[in-house]
């Protein structure tokens, strides 16, 4: 594969280990708030994070390429409502999605199919990740102070457990 495509993928593993430590901050957030089920949701999201990075890490060793891991920026770790939170994990996830089209548009640049083939499983749960969001922030708008339902969603969201998927 050619280094501008090897480097961007390099670059996407520590996008998604940087997700891993944004969703954490949301976790904590959450956890600040005493929304313990909130908190869960985003603890186990984060563990899917690093498991995307993980999944990029050992795609890059297998075509003998080096993982090479870099700084990670400071998370927002401030939020003003569960509401924000969501929205900004929405916005996340678009900005990644976007991050994987143009990793295509290089893959398929290169007709590098090993990569094209290995980038489509991270585009599909990109439309799982961006749907999730967005369900969840039309629920937020539809509960609005509706403290029973929030609460409901809290408890709902407590049981979400992470399992890595089969490959
Ligand atoms: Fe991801
Ligand atoms: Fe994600």
């Amino acid at each position: 594969m050619k280094e501008e495509l090897a480097l961007a993928l390099n670059k996407q593993m520590n996008f998604e280990f940087y997700s891993a430590h944004v969703y954490l901050a949301m976790a904590a957030y959450c956890s600040g708030e005493s929304l313990d089920g909130f908190a869960n949701f985003f603890t186990v999201q984060a563990e899917e994070e690093r498991f995307h990075a993980m999944k990029i890490y050992k795609f890059l060793n297998d075509r003998r390429q080096r993982a090479t891991l870099e700084a990670m920026p400071e998370p927002k770790n401030e939020y003003t409502s569960m509401l924000d939170v969501f929205e900004h994990g929405y916005a996340h996830e678009q900005q990644n999605t976007k991050k994987f089209y143009h990793l295509a548009d290089l893959a398929t640049d290169d007709r590098e199919y090993a990569t094209i083939y290995f980038l489509k499983w991270f585009i599909d749960e990109q439309v799982e990740e961006e749907a999730l969001f967005d369900s969840i922030i039309q629920k937020l708008k539809r509960i609005d102070k509706d403290s029973n339902a929030f609460y409901m969603l809290d408890a709902e969201f407590a049981a979400r457990s992470f399992t890595p998927p089969a490959e």
